[in-house]
């Protein structure tokens, strides 16, 4: 290795470093860059000496400031329940219609049941509560079990086709795939039952057909439906007369719904959420139901 020697065009000594004719200077590091370099690692020596940093036998060395995130999380925990605690007290011991006419209180309703809805319920019903294939419209459609502040707690507690023993229950046959009833029966009974929401059906399908329809319904179907279509809450079954479906109103899932029954979950929500929480839910629900009417 040969020894430094002064660089003729830059003035600036080498390094002696030679390859293939090419000589490295030995340029000293900026100043700029120099100074960043002590400022940065004088600052990172001074704040390990003040925040929690070095490990140890019995724990960590926990800095001159005294910082610690689990004291600031603690007391944002006893801030955010003694702000809960406040309201929850109100809300449990408050009828749903004193409630209703408080705004302070519904303001809460709006603000913590609709977190409680994203968390809980729009995986199934939808973000806004519109319901989708298999689960029902909440926000605007008339509610099969009843839309009473009492009822809509109720099914919350205690779901359909739940696991709790109160549970509701909805069971819809399965006529087809039972062999109650034949291909031909339900295809007869399915434009029979399309013909009551639909006026193109009505008027449309054969007069003797559609006759035909309305004996197995009221022979197979009325005891649960209603004699009229229209639902009947001790049975858990719906309207079919009207235009809201929960399965679908096209010919293929009303027929899907006839040949393979249906038995949608609702889970039961009691033990899992508050008597507060379902009473948030509820008022919730309502709320949406009146700004959609
Ligand atoms: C696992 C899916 C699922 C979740 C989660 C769920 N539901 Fe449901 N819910 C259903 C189904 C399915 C039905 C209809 C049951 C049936 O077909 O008879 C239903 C029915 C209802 C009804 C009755 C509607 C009527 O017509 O009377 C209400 C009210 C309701 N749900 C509210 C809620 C609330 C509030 C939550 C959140 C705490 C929730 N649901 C969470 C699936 C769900
Ligand atoms: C044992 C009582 C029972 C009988 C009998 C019964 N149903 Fe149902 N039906 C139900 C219940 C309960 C539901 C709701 C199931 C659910 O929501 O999961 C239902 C749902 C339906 C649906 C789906 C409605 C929707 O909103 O998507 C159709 C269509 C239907 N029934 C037609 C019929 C026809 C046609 C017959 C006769 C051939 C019949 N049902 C007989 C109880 C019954």
């Amino acid at each position: 290795m040969a020894l430094g020697e002064r660089d003729e065009f830059s003035g600036q000594m080498t390094t002696g470093h030679e390859w293939n004719g090419i000589k490295e200077l030995n340029s000293p590091v900026p100043k700029p860059v120099y100074l960043a370099l002590i400022a940065f690692g004088g600052f990172a020596i001074l704040w390990t000496v003040l925040m929690p940093s070095w490990p140890g036998l019995n724990g960590y060395f926990r800095g001159l400031l005294g910082a610690d995130q689990h004291v600031a999380v603690r007391e944002s925990l006893t801030q955010a329940q003694a702000a809960r605690a406040a309201w929850a007290d109100r809300i449990g011991a408050t009828d749903f219609a004193s409630i209703q006419a408080d705004e302070s209180l519904m303001q809460v309703v709006r603000d913590t049941g609709a977190t409680l809805f994203a968390d809980n319920c729009a995986g199934c019903h939808g973000a806004k509560a519109t319901g989708g294939p298999g689960f029902p419209n909440l926000a605007n459609a008339p509610a099969m079990w009843g839309d009473e502040p009492e009822t809509i707690a109720e099914t919350i507690r205690v779901g359909i086709n739940g696991q709790s023993p109160e549970t509701r229950y909805a069971q819809m046959l399965a006529f087809g795939r039972d062999k109650m009833l034949s291909g031909a029966e339900i295809g007869t009974v399915v434009t029979y039952v399309e013909s009551l929401s639909k006026p193109e059906v009505a008027s449309s399908a054969e007069p003797e057909l559609l006759a035909a329809g309305a004996e197995i319904f009221a022979n197979n179907c009325a005891g649960c439906h209603g004699l009229e279509a229209t639902g009947m809450v001790e049975s858990g079954a719906p309207n079919l007369a009207d235009e809201f479906w929960i399965y679908g109103g096209d010919r293929a899932s009303i027929r899907d719904s006839v040949y393979h029954g249906r038995a949608g979950t609702m889970p039961s929500w009691e033990g899992r959420l508050s008597p507060t929480d379902i009473k948030l839910l509820t008022l919730y629900v309502l709320e949406l139901r009146q700004a959609q009417q």
